[in-house]
């Protein structure tokens, strides 16, 4: 069987009245069309490679000569009639297609918002950046510790001997077994040797941290808490870069606020010293011509805010740093005391609880 025959077998009849009727289902199948999909299935049926439409335009080339150009116009103008009626509907069902989507993922955009609170940094978590950012501003670092710490970190390297009363059980939350010398660190000191024991000199560092003790929980104590410590060792350092050190950042945490350093006694220090804060409570109250006891100094006049001096030689050679050539100063105090005092938060158990609206009424409110 030659081409020829195969092709006049696939499309006998090819005359006018067939074409008209392969080109009028096709037009009837375009109208039922109601979706891009059912379109596509339509032109693949009545226009595509297959169809009776195309398998005539390819048979044209077998009819006798004098058939050709007459048929090839007539299966011409079919396709093309199909082809626009297939195109206009896709045009108009797609239009409907993208309305209706356009009505079904339609977004109120006056609705009322979700009312979902967007919560707030801890206020301890965001008082310690704040202390931090004081000494970055100055060029100094920030270190860090674990609060898994060796006993030797924590008290011995401290000049804390073994029979220093803050190595007493009560106090001291120890890791088990005992044999570890492993303890929760009570203070954020023991940062001060790991500086020493792994930084070049010289060191200017703070370190805001967690620290745990054995403590009651109550209004004024709670047995995880946070400190923040300092430390600096250089070439003549002095008591008088200590005292400007800790005005600067009782200027930033409080204000016009004095402050006073009165002679006390740590190991880790000497000579040591607490530091004071005006009690700002009372001073207002002064200034406002209350009269009466101060609940928060009891009168003093002065509160109490944290623990510094000038570092212990003894503690500078433990780090294998020569105390003839370095000295340096340190000191420590308590986050929550210090969030006390500024944001007038009174009862500590307050930082524990978790309600946001604490967080809220003192970082989310002041920030
Ligand atoms: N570590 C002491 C404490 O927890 C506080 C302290 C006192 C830190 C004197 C210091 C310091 O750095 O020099 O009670």
């Amino acid at each position: 069987m030659s081409d020829r025959e195969t092709a006049a077998t696939a499309a006998p009849a090819l005359d006018e009245a067939t074409i008209e009727r392969w080109v009028e289902e096709a037009l009837a199948a375009v109208a039922a069309a109601e979706s891009t999909a059912q379109l596509k299935r339509v032109r693949a049926q009545h226009v595509a490679e297959k169809s009776p439409l195309a398998l005539a335009n390819r048979s044209i080339g077998g009819l006798e000569a004098s058939r050709r150009k007459a048929v090839g116009a007539l299966v011409g103008q079919a396709k093309a009639r199909v082809n626009r009626a297939l195109a206009e509907r896709e045009t108009a069902v797609a239009a409907a297609e993208l309305a209706t989507q356009l009505v079904a993922e339609r977004v109120d955009v006056t609705l009322p918002v979700g009312s979902t609170p967007v919560g707030a940094p801890h206020p301890i978590t965001a008082l310690m950046d704040d202390l931090g950012d004081v000494f970055l501003a100055m060029g100094w670092e920030i270190a860090e510790g674990p609060e898994v710490e060796a006993e030797w970190m924590n008290f011995d390297a401290l000049n804390i001997g073994p029979h220093h009363p803050a190595r007493a059980t009560s106090d001291t939350l120890f890791v088990e077994p005992l044999s570890s010398h492993l303890v929760l660190r009570t203070h954020t000191s023991p940062v001060q040797i790991r500086s020493m024991l792994s930084r070049p000199l010289p060191i200017y560092i703070v370190c805001p941290g967690t620290t745990y003790r054995a403590d009651e929980f109550d209004a004024t104590h709670v047995p995880v808490f946070h400190q923040i410590e300092g430390l600096v060792v250089d070439r003549g350092i002095t008591l008088g870069h200590l005292k400007g050190t800790l005005d600067h950042l009782a200027q930033v945490m409080f204000g016009d606020v004095r402050t006073r350093i009165r002679p006390s006694y740590f190991p880790l220090t000497e000579p040591s010293a607490e530091i004071d804060l005006e009690c700002f409570v009372c001073r207002d109250r002064r200034r406002s011509g209350a009269e009466g006891e101060c609940r928060t100094c009891h009168s003093e006049g002065w509160i109490e805010w944290g623990g510094c001096g000038v570092v212990n030689p003894r503690v500078l050679a433990a780090c294998g740093i020569d105390p003839e050539e370095y000295s340096g100063f340190a000191f420590g105090m308590g986050v929550e005391r210090t969030l006390m005092f500024r944001n007038g938060a009174a009862d500590m158990r307050d930082m524990v609880e978790g309600d946001v609206r604490f967080s809220q009424a003192l970082v989310g409110g002041a920030r």
